[in-house]
This record gives C-alpha cells, sequence and structure tokens, in this order.
C-alpha cells in the first residue's frame, strides 16, 4: 500500500519538486501551503510522516510541530528550513521533530531521511505491538484485594532496577510475577532469561551462567554465552534459589556482588547490565538457620521483597480463573462450544485447598474440557478429590442418618433421592416423574421445595 506524506510549504516551487520526487518513488503526497491547511486537513491515519516548512505565514513552523506532536505523537515530523538556523534546529529536535533538513533541499538526502524515518516508525510499532501482546499474554487474572496490590506493587516496581525476591507456593505465579516486573519496565524491550538454578549441576553452573570460550574444556568447540550474557540489558529470572547447593550459591553470590564475571576459560572480564529478580517456594529465613542457604546471599537478593498468597487465600479469584481457563482451553481444542459450570461444581472449586495453586486449577480445566463432552460441568465431573472438601453442612444435608428424627430422615432421603433420578435421567423433569411414579407436577413442587438447584 502507498504510504502519504505531507508536505507544508508556502513556496508552490518546494511543493511541486519534492512532491514530483516523492510519488515518483512511489508515495502519496498531500501538499499544503500552511500550518493551518495542514492541521485541518490532516487527520489520524492520514498520513504517516510530514515534511514541514519552518518559514511558514501565519503559524510558524515550531508552532505547527508542537501541535503535530501533541496530537499525533507517533507521526515524524521532518523540518525544512532556508539558512542553516542551529538553534530552530535544535529548538525543533526537542519538540520532537525527526530531523532537519536545509534549503537548497539535496532531493538525495530528502530521500533518505524520509525512508529512514518511515523505518523507525515501523520499528517502534512493532515494539509497541510486542510489547502489548507480551502483557496481554501474561496478564495477571485476578481481583482480590490482595491480587490488585501485587499488581499496584509489580507496576510501582517495575519503574524502578532494584533487586526482587518473589515467595510462594508452587504454582501460584512466582514466574508471572517476574515477568510483568519485567515488561512493565524500561528493559521490557530487552531479554527477560529464566534460569531455573536447582536443574543445574554443580560443575555445570558457570559456564551455564557465564559461558564458556572456545577450548575451555574437552569439547568446547566453540564458545558459548552464558545466561547473564543472553539477558544483558534485560532482566536474569533466578527461579528455585532455595534449592541451590551451598557450592552454587558462593558462586552466585560473586557474580551478584561484582557485577561482572570471566567466561570459563576465558581471560576477559564481562561487565553486565541486568537486573536480578530470584523466586523460591521455600522459607529462606528456615533455610538459613538449617544451614542450607548463605545468609550473605539473602540480603543480597531481598532487597524488595514479594509474596504471591496461595490461591486458598484469594478464592473469589477462583471463579475468574475458572472462567478464563475454561474459554481457553475450548478454543484451544477442537470443542464448538465453551461449557460452563454449574454452581454446585463451582463451589466445590471454591472450596477445595488448592495445593498446587494456579497450575493445579489450571491442569484441571484442561482436563474438564477435554474430558466432558456436555456443555455442562456438574459437580459429578469434579473429581472426588476435591468434592470432599466441600463444607460438612452440605455433606449432611444429604444423609438422613444424621437426622434427628424420622421426619427429617424422610425429607433428606427424599431430596437426595429426587436428585440421584433428576441426574439419572438428564434432568428431564418429566421422564424423573414417570420413572418413580409421580406426576409431574407433583415432582416440580418437590423440587422447589426441597430447593433441588437443576444442574442444567
Ligand atoms: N494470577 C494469574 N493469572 C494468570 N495466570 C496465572 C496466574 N497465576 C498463575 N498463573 C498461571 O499458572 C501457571 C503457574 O504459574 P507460575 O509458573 O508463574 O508459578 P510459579 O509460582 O513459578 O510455580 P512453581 O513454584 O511451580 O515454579 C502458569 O501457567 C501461569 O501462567
Ligand atoms: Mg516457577
Amino acid at each position: 500500500m502507498k504510504k502519504t506524506i505531507m508536505i507544508v510549504d508556502d513556496e508552490k516551487h518546494i511543493r511541486d519538486t519534492l512532491g514530483g520526487v516523492l510519488s515518483d518513488e512511489g508515495y502519496r503526497v498531500v501538499a499544503v501551503r500552511d500550518g493551518k491547511e495542514a492541521l485541518e486537513r490532516f487527520s489520524d491515519g492520514g498520513a504517516e510522516l510530514v515534511l514541514l516548512d519552518i518559514w511558514l505565514p501565519g503559524m510558524d513552523g515550531i508552532e505547527v510541530l508542537k501541535e503535530f506532536k501533541r496530537r499525533y505523537p507517533a507521526v515524524p515530523v521532518i523540518m525544512i528550513s532556508g539558512h542553516g538556523n542551529v538553534e530552530t534546529a535544535v529548538k525543533a529536535t526537542k519538540l520532537g521533530a525527526y530531523d532537519f533538513l536545509e534549503k537548497p533541499l539535496s532531493l538525495e538526502k530528502v530521500l533518505l531521511t524520509v525512508e529512514h524515518a518511515l523505518e523507525q516508525k515501523r520499528l517502534a510499532e512493532e515494539n509497541r505491538e510486542f510489547l502489548e501482546r507480551a502483557r496481554r499474554e501474561y496478564a495477571i487474572i485476578g481481583n482480590s484485594p490482595v491480587m490488585r496490590r501485587l499488581k499496584e506493587d509489580i507496576k510501582r516496581v517495575a519503574t524502578t532496577d532494584s533487586w526482587v525476591l518473589i515467595t510462594g507456593e508452587n504454582g501460584t505465579g512466582k514466574e508471572l510475577v517476574a515477568r510483568n516486573i519485567h515488561l512493565y519496565s524500561k528493559r521490557s524491550g530487552k531479554p527477560f532469561v529464566a534460569v531455573n538454578c536447582a536443574a543445574i549441576p554443580d560443575e555445570l553452573i558457570e559456564s551455564e551462567l557465564f559461558g564458556y570460550e572456545r577450548g575451555a574444556f574437552t569439547g568446547a568447540v566453540g564458545s558459548k554465552k552464558g545466561k547473564f550474557d543472553m539477558a544483558e540489558g534485560g532482566t536474569i529470572f533466578l527461579d528455585e534459589i532455595g534449592d541451590m547447593s551451598l557450592k552454587t550459591q558462593a558462586k552466585i553470590l560473586r557474580i551478584l556482588q561484582e557485577r561482572s564475571f570471566e567466561r570459563v576459560g576465558g581471560t576477559k572480564t564481562i561487565t553486565v547490565d541486568v537486573r536480578v529478580i530470584a523466586a523460591t517456594n521455600k522459607n529462606l529465613k528456615e533455610e538459613i538457620q538449617n544451614g542450607n542457604f548463605r545468609e550473605d546471599l539473602y540480603y543480597r537478593l531481598n532487597v524488595i521483597p514479594f509474596h504471591v498468597p496461595p490461591l486458598r487465600e484469594r478464592r473469589e479469584d477462583i471463579p475468574l480463573f475458572v472462567e478464563h481457563y475454561i474459554k481457553e482451553f475450548s478454543l484451544a481444542t477442537a470443542r464448538e462450544d465453551i461449557p460452563h459450570l454449574t454452581e454446585g461444581a463451582m463451589n466445590a472449586l471454591i472450596h477445595y485447598h488448592w495445593p498446587g495453586n494456579v497450575r493445579e486449577l489450571k491442569n484441571l480445566m484442561e482436563r474438564l474440557v477435554i474430558m466432558v463432552r456436555s456443555n455442562t460441568i456438574t459437580l459429578e465431573d469434579i473429581p472426588q478429590y476435591i468434592r470432599e472438601h466441600l463444607p460438612d453442612s452440605r455433606m449432611e444435608e444429604t444423609n438422613p442418618f444424621r437426622s434427628e428424627t424420622l421426619r427429617e430422615a424422610r425429607k433428606h432421603f427424599e431430596r437426595e433421592f429426587i436428585k440421584r433420578k433428576l441426574r439419572e435421567y438428564n434432568w428431564n423433569i418429566s421422564k424423573t416423574a414417570d420413572a418413580i411414579g409421580i406426576e409431574r407436577s407433583h415432582l416440580y413442587r418437590k423440587i422447589k421445595s426441597y430447593n433441588i438447584e437443576v444442574d442444567k
């Protein structure tokens, strides 16, 4: 598609020659005489770039530039001026002009500058889209007060370069929090490199983290970058730091203190600019007491502590997760519908204690979306080990043997019996009534009076 360029110049021959050259190069050109007309005719998306004369009748070029930058900050503006006026050039650049071209114009230079400006704009757009996509992909779900606080804290910490230590049980979202801190920081355009510290054997830790030079050891045929190099300018995420051996801890401490390292087999000292975010599911204070974790390393890492609470401490978020993952997995699998949970099923999920936290819930939702054919996921579809956690009152409700009087027992039995039969006949009231030998209207009244939740 042709790109549109707006030329703002009061001299007709400039408009004509510039316009001619740009059209020959395949651009669409809109040429206007002054700032007022330029602003009137320019609408968002109307042109990709503006060539703007500094000396204009009426509103001068600098004023027009200001207004353009205010209204359309992403549109590059290239200034054109008479004789070299450095002061104005500096002023224009400060106000956000992309570049400055002097009259008499070198058409070659004009084209080159235009191309560069458009290329830079394209890259900026690409980066912005990439960042937006990443932020969406890693968006943190949760509306509970603790999660809202956490999200606010993430944004606040992201503006700094401070080191962060994230604690929380398995599957609570520690890595997600680390990624969010990165994505909202000024490092977001640079890499986020995650290192599972527990998974690297002691003898490999240095070459993994710092890389090696060719010939450093048998088999090192080339040189290899380490994780710290890869994260240059960005964030390194040291995961599972509570599971590192004491030997590895000593090595990590040294590099964190010096912020520089030497590659294995190398002689050069490499300095890196990385932000460190560490995470663990261990209680490090306890680990220190037991002699498993270095206290000095703990204080080095723990500049800003972040705690991600277990899911059972933010139960009101459970329905949000359920809805999100059911939708996500339904779209990802070949399902044509998005099933929904009955109140009973949701209730069981809300009461469960989720030792594996969000990861456990996510996995269960995937399984339900794949295994449950019906459009409705009922309590029966929820695994027994989760249902067990429904509060006792709900169990008692269905247990006639716990009743005091015959009347109560009968009531409870009848309620449970009707429920089971209804379930058996797929909640079809007429069929169930037929099967248990009563009138449809009679059954209907009983459902009402027993307050049976029709699981449909
Ligand atoms: N608040 C949340 N919003 C959206 N997704 C979440 C949230 N919390 C966790 N998840 C998802 O749950 C899964 C586990 O999260 P993550 O890997 O960040 O947990 P973790 O605390 O690092 O777990 P582990 O200790 O097991 O390494 C991921 O798929 C993650 O995207
Ligand atoms: Mg993790």
